[in-house]
């Protein structure tokens, strides 16, 4: 780190134009000016002490962002470019651009007085950027991309979105170039930087800090005169709702009832497909007169779907399902999904991902787990935000999905959740909440399911007041498939877009009813006007009009990879006795027993399911049920191929464990037996219970009892009762592994992989510890009937181990619990408090053999009055070399310390002393330190 430098105070009282005037060459800045993009580079951070002072300085500039390259900033001081940006008014960011060898943390902090649009974080290295909007053009600001500037050119391609770019600090200038960037004529050598299209020219000249030897440059770069033309809304240096106002000006009404209902993209009742569709969930067909091109959206969240092969020839990544995502704990994991699965759509004609769903996981019967993120909001919310964001640097528009609280399948369209204001917006709407900040997805989908009373389709209070009015979500809300029941009332709530209602609702209503509507001023034509330019803005954001989609041959080796690197950071070693994994040199036969091991890897069912790989469809086909929401899928991945890969030494035997006797004996001879256990789980039906099926406990016991090496592998939904647990020494949560499954479970059992996925849910014992031990109506054949209301306020925002904590009850594991191969020691817990911004550091140790990382997390335990007793407020993963010590920062979430005050329609952070634990997971603190919270309403 650079030394600081302090500024006298004094030298500050000069009238603002005397102090420009006395500034050196300043070549023709334009303040404020609409024509001209201006950015003030400061080499060094002066300390907070000379901030105030500065910052009166700078004020009237109004410079459009002020960079800047070094800053002392310590844990527990207070951080001079705060002081700096209170005082300018200016939105404040660190734009991370990778670490130094010394772990030091490189970028660029930039303050700005502009909207941002969008933002990488710090867990995408290589994506440093932040979007600016000024109202009439969008300019992406990029920093120093350091080692990554050899993927610049890419990267660019990639994130500008048409948008002019400005690249800031020591890059190299050939990547520069090569990216298509022109080099502005900088004053000084160091300060190179680079313009892009729709800037004209760039001029540069060192700018004076009054009174001190501050080092600072000021930009400025001219915008290119607009083009106009016929289609102006074509225009790329003009921002979305500026195209999309254009061209919402220039539509009939036909045009703009075309944009409000899609089709569904399979065709009607086994028809041809619609005419121009791609073939997958929905189809807005195109608008050619005015170059609007058409939407395609495809399923969903774990790849892309190609339902019944109905695209010859295209094959998608069959990712592992959302809770392996979640358990890595590690977004750039999310990330690395999510863009996957977003270049894997456009190459497919997917201008539309129907990803990103977030529903929080209340109960483990719930049959559609496998798609989400676990439990905790915040948790949910980032991971499930970093996809959505990865999603989205592809050109393609992904979805939030389904808003809100469609946690139960079992009769999902017609029963209704009771729960709280102040429940829901601190459990499941704080999840779609975090994941909206975090990766601002375009659209939001609503959910069948009604809620207290009303429709997620027609639900005023979520998709106006909270979504749009509290959120201030930009984007549009599109239907579940089969989600509206009318067209005003549906369009007043907010409903922006009907899926598919041809095929799926009572009728097409976003057509001629809501004409009608319109005509007859039951709707006005300012919402009509809204819910297109909705659509519109959204579609040029995400560059489906300068980017569109194109025809290309998927990189099946890209896809693996990722799917590989989820499954190794997302499956969780759940119990480990006697270090029996990894597997030693010394056992040399092993058996494999069930699950269907020697052919591939179980997956979820339903819309989300990637039938079509590049290693081929269903490698067990014919397991029931065969038709929706079947068909049962085995990816092509196997976990007994994979194994005799990674141990050419062993003996490896499978058995497929249909019989427990012959399973047991081929365990007694072998020196370790491995069970697979798999549990389907589908969209539109709940699990009965929490049992493995097909009698696999008894197949369990008997190879535990043989053989006391017995490992388990599970392929499941989520938790099982495990009542064999006592004799099975270790086991291996795998989820649904995806398709590269056979081989991460390879790597991680035999140690080439240390595992470091920890639990996003909590591990109950049975049913009898959930808030609902008994529901009726589950499953496919059900005794009894469902009553249609599920009553959340038994747990209200208290979901999974906030549940148990304030139940005082003992899970079989714990939330956020996984073990390692390597073990790690924290010291040194400091958390300091500066209004609602909570930042812990704590020095962390690999005290084992072995490289490995560990989720160090973040807990608030509340004064004893609180409704909630305890809640994650952070998280981070380091990866640590044997003996290796890092002292590591996790900024909590200030939401996370607040309440929602349903009246006031705000979070609120009660005064008092709370207490931070830094723990191994939600039941086991390992350091603490009591903090006072002061009564504050969060901005
Ligand atoms: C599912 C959605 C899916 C849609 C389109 C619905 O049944 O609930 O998640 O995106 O179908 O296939």
């Amino acid at each position: 780190m650079a030394t600081e430098l302090r500024l006298p105070m004094k030298t500050f009282t000069k009238p603002l134009a005397l102090s420009l005037a006395l500034s050196a060459a300043l070549a023709a800045p334009a303040w404020a000016d609409p024509a001209a993009f201006t950015v003030l580079t400061l080499e060094q951070a002066p300390g907070a002490e000379a901030m105030p002072a500065l910052a009166a300085q700078l004020k009237s500039l109004k410079v459009d962002a002020v960079s800047v390259r070094q800053v002392q900033r310590g844990i527990g001081q207070v951080d001079p470019l705060q002081v700096l940006a209170d005082g300018l008014g200016y939105e404040y960011r660190f734009i991370a651009a990778g670490k130094d060898d010394d772990q030091t943390q490189r970028g660029q902090a930039v303050l700005t007085r502009l909207p941002i649009a969008a933002e990488s974080g710090p867990d995408q290295p290589g994506l440093n950027y932040l979007r600016l909007d000024d109202g009439r053009h969008t300019v992406a600001v990029y920093t120093d991309a350091g080692a990554g500037a050899a993927q610049l050119p890419a990267l660019v391609t990639r994130s500008r979105l048409g948008a002019p770019a400005v690249l800031l600090g020591a890059v190299a200038g050939e990547s520069a170039t090569a990216a298509g960037f022109d080099p502005a004529r900088v004053a000084l050598e160091a300060d190179a930087s680079y313009f892009s299209d729709g800037f004209q020219a760039a001029s540069s000249a060192p700018f004076k800090v009054e009174g001190s030897s501050l080092r600072a440059t000021l930009l400025t770069l001219a915008y290119v005169a607009d083009k106009g033309g016929e289609q102006p809304w074509m225009d790329t240096t003009l921002n979305a709702d500026a195209r999309a106002a254009l061209l919402l000006k220039a539509m009939t009404e036909d045009e703009k009832f075309q944009m409000l209902h899609s089709y569904f993209g399979l065709g009607k009742d086994g028809g041809p497909l619609p005419e121009g569709a791609v073939g997958s969930a929905g189809f807005v067909p195109a608008v050619p007169r005015l170059g609007i091109p058409s939407q395609q959206s495809a399923d969903a969240g774990v790849g892309v779907t190609n339902p019944g092969g109905i695209r010859p020839g295209d094959f998608a990544t069959a990712m592992p399902s959302g809770p392996s995502t979640a358990s890595s704990w590690n977004r750039e994991v999310a990330f690395a999904g999510g863009a996957t699965m977003g270049r894997e759509a456009w190459q497919q004609r997917f201008n539309i991902l129907l990803s990103g769903s977030v529903n929080l996981q209340r109960d483990p019967r719930n049959g559609r787990n496998f798609e989400y993120a676990g439990e905790d909001p915040l948790l949910a919310g980032s991971m499930v935000g970093a996809l959505i964001q990865g999603v989205q640097s592809q050109h393609v528009i992904s979805s939030m999905k389904h808003f809100a609280l469609n946690d139960m399948e079992t009769r999902r369209n017609f029963h209704d959740v009771r729960i709280g204001e102040q429940a829901m917006h601190e459990s499941d709407l704080l999840a779609f909440e975090i994941a909206l900040e975090a990766g601002r997805p375009g659209v939001a989908m609503c959910s069948y399911n009604k809620i207290n009373g009303t429709y997620g389709c027609e639900n005023g209070y979520l998709m106006n007041q909270v979504l749009k009015q509290e959120w201030k979500f930009p984007g549009f809300v599109m239907s579940d498939w089969g989600g509206v029941h009318s067209g005003s009332k549906a369009a007043l709530a907010g409903l922006d877009q009907q899926s598919a209602g041809e095929v799926f609702d009572a009728a097409v209503f976003f057509d001629e009813p809501l004409r009608l509507a319109v005509h007859g001023g039951v709707v006005p034509q300012a919402r009509l006007n809204d819910m297109v330019a909705r659509i519109l803005r959204t579609m040029f954001l995400h560059g489906n009009f300068d980017n569109p989609p194109q025809h290309q041959k998927v990189d099946a080796e890209a896809g693996f990879a990722v799917a590989q690197r989820t499954v190794e950071e997302g499956s969780v070693l759940l119990r480990n006795e006697g270090n029996l994994l990894p597997l030693a040199d010394s056992v040399k036969r092993i058996v494999i027993i069930g699950g269907h091991a020697d052919k591939g890897v179980i997956g979820g069912g339903g819309s989300s399911m990637v039938g079509v790989t590049a290693k081929g469809t269903n490698a067990v086909p014919g397991v029931l049920p065969t038709t929706w929401p079947g068909p049962v899928i085995f990816h092509p991945s196997s976990p007994l191929e994979s194994l005799r890969a990674a141990r050419p030494d062993a003996t490896i035997e499978y058995v497929d464990g249909s019989n427990a006797a012959a399973a047991a004996k081929a365990a007694a001879q072998a020196d370790v037996a491995i069970v697979f256990a798999t549990q389907w789980a589908a969209e539109s039906v709940d699990l009965p219970d929490m049992q493995l099926p097909d009698n696999q406990d008894a197949l369990i016991s008997a190879v535990a009892k043989a053989n006391p090496k017995t490992v388990l592998v599970l392929e499941t939904n989520g938790p099982v009762r495990t009542p064999w647990l006592a004799q099975v020494p270790a086991m291996l949560q795998a989820w649904y592994p995806g398709i590269r499954g056979g081989e991460g479970i390879a790597a991680l059992l035999t140690g080439q992989v240390n595992p470091s996925g920890r639990l996003p849910v909590t591990w109950v014992v049975d049913e009898s510890q959930l808030p609902r031990p008994h529901i009726d109506g589950l499953g496919f054949k059900p005794a009894k009937p469902f009553g249609d209301v599920f009553d959340f306020d038994i747990e209200g925002a208290n979901v999974g181990y906030k549940w148990m904590a304030a139940k005082g009850l003992t899970p079989t594991f714990a939330f956020g619990h996984g073990l390692s191969y390597t073990t790690f020691a924290y010291e040194n817990l400091k958390v300091s408090v500066e209004g609602s911004r909570l930042v812990a550091s704590v020095d962390i140790r690999n005290t084992g053999k072995r490289a490995g990382a560990d989720v160090a997390q973040l807990y608030l335990k509340l004064p004893a009055d609180s409704t909630t007793p305890i809640r994650l407020i952070g998280y981070d993963k380091v990866n640590l070399q044997p003996g290796e010590q890092r002292r590591i920062r996790i900024e909590a979430e200030p939401k996370t310390l607040a309440h929602y005050d349903a009246q006031a329609r705000q979070w609120k952070i009660d005064g008092g002393t709370y207490q931070v634990q830094l723990s191994r997971n939600a039941a086991e603190p390992l350091q603490s330190v009591d903090v006072q919270l002061v009564e504050q309403v969060l901005r």
